[in-house]
C-alpha cells in the first residue's frame, strides 16, 4: 500500500443521529447525542458529517436538524471552530443544475444557517451518467455565490475523481474532498493505484468513512451481544475472519493504553485520510479523541496493511461507488 503523507485529524460521524433502519435512531436518544456533541467539541473534534438523507420519512433531514440545534447552542466563539459538512443525495427527481437548490436551502435551514462543505453523496455514473455533472455545476455555482466554502464528492474512483476534478478545477472551483468507505475491511482506496493517490496528486482531502466497520473493528467478540439487525448479521458473517487482525489490534492498543477504536482510526489517519467515525456516546467520544495523542509507527501499519490485504472477507462495497 501507498506510503503515508502525514497524519489527518479526526472528525464525527452523524449518520446514527436520525438512522432508524441500521441504527436504531429514536428520540428518546437525542440528550446523549446532545452531549455526544458537546464532549467531541470540548475534546477538539470538530468536523461534523451529515448528509440530507440521514434520517427520512417522520425524521427526514433528524440529523441535520439535531447537529445545527446543538451548534447553535454553543457560544459563539466555539461555533466559528465547527467545520459542518453535509451531503446532498442524488435523487432521481434532482435534476440539472439548479436540482440542488432546495435541498441546499432545506439543509442551511436545518443547520441554522451553517454550511462549510456541500458533497455530492453519490456518484450516479454507473445508472444515471448524464445526471451528474449539472449538479457538480450546480454546487460550483453555490461555491462562486459565496453560500458554501467548498465542494466535495463522495464514492467515487479513480477515473470519475480525474474526470470530475479536472471539468471543476476549469471553472476554478475543484473539489475540495473526496468521502469514500476506508478501513481496514475495506483498505481498497489505499492501495497502489486506488484513488488515495490521485487525491494526493490532485491535493484533495481523503475522508474516511465507515472507518470503524459499522463498529465492527471497535470491539471483539467477548464485548457482549452482537447489535441487533443486519449490523448483528454482517458482524457475525466477518468475525470469524478477523481473529489475527484483531489478535494484532488489540497488541498495538495494549501498548499503547487505547481502545481498538483508536487503533483502527490511527490505521486511516497513517494513510493520510480524515476518518469520521460514527460516535453516539460521550464515551465513544473520548476513545476517539484520544487517538490524536500517539501515531501508528510505519512498522505497525504495514503489519495492519498485511493483515487487511491477506483477508478474504471484506465490508460489502457501496452500490454506488463509481470507478
Ligand atoms: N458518504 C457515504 O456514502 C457514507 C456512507 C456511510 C457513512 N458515512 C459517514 O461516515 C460516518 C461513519 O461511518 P459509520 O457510522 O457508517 O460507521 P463507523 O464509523 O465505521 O462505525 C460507527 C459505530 O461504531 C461504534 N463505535 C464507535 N466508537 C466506538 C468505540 N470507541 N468503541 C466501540 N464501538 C464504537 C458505534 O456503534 P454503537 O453506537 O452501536 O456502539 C458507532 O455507531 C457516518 O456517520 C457518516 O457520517 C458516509
Amino acid at each position: 500500500m501507498a506510503h503515508p503523507v502525514g497524519q489527518a485529524g479526526i472528525g464525527v460521524g452523524t449518520w446514527a443521529w436520525g438512522n432508524q433502519f441500521l441504527w436504531g435512531y429514536d428520540p428518546s436518544q437525542d440528550p446523549v447525542l446532545e452531549a455526544t456533541f458537546q464532549r467531541a467539541v470540548a475534546c477538539g473534534l470538530h468536523t461534523f458529517d451529515t448528509a440530507d438523507s440521514y434520517g427520512t420519512g417522520r425524521f427526514n433531514g433528524r440529523s441535520e436538524a439535531l447537529l445545527g440545534r446543538f451548534a447553535a447552542a454553543l457560544p459563539a466563539a466555539q461555533r466559528d471552530q465547527l467545520l459542518v459538512a453535509t451531503k446532498l443525495a442524488p435523487f432521481p427527481w434532482r435534476l440539472g443544475r439548479r436540482g440542488y437548490d432546495r435541498a441546499f436551502a432545506a439543509s442551511k435551514r436545518r443547520l441554522a444557517g451553517r454550511i462549510d462543505l456541500v458533497q455530492l453523496h453519490w456518484s450516479t455514473a454507473r445508472y444515471a451518467p448524464w445526471q451528474e455533472d449539472p449538479l457538480l455545476e450546480g454546487l460550483a455555482d453555490l461555491v462562486q455565490q459565496g453560500e458554501v466554502a467548498a465542494l466535495g464528492v463522495s464514492n467515487m474512483g479513480p477515473r470519475r475523481l480525474r474526470a470530475v476534478h479536472r471539468r471543476l478545477a476549469e471553472r476554478g472551483v475543484p473539489p475540495s474532498s473526496l468521502q469514500v468507505q476506508l478501513s481496514l475491511l475495506a483498505p481498497n482506496p489505499v492501495q497502489p493505484g486506488g484513488v488515495a493517490e490521485v487525491c494526493r496528486e490532485l491535493g484533495i482531502r481523503l475522508i474516511a468513512y465507515s472507518p470503524l466497520a459499522l463498529g465492527l473493528l471497535a470491539r471483539s467478540m467477548a464485548d457482549g451481544p452482537l447489535p441487533r439487525g443486519p449490523r448483528g448479521a454482517l458482524f457475525r458473517r466477518l468475525a470469524p475472519a478477523l481473529v489475527e487482525l484483531q489478535a494484532e489490534m488489540a497488541r498495538i492498543a495494549a501498548s499503547r493504553d487505547a481502545s481498538l477504536a483508536a487503533v483502527a482510526l490511527n490505521w486511516c489517519r497513517a494513510h493520510g485520510a480524515l476518518p469520521i467515525p460514527g460516535l453516539r456516546r460521550p464515551e465513544q467520544v473520548e476513545q476517539a479523541a484520544a487517538a490524536l495523542a500517539w501515531n501508528l509507527s510505519e512498522e505497525e501499519r504495514r503489519r495492519l496493511d498485511d493483515l487487511a490485504l491477506g483477508l478474504d472477507v471484506g465490508m460489502p462495497a457501496n452500490p454506488f461507488q463509481s470507478d
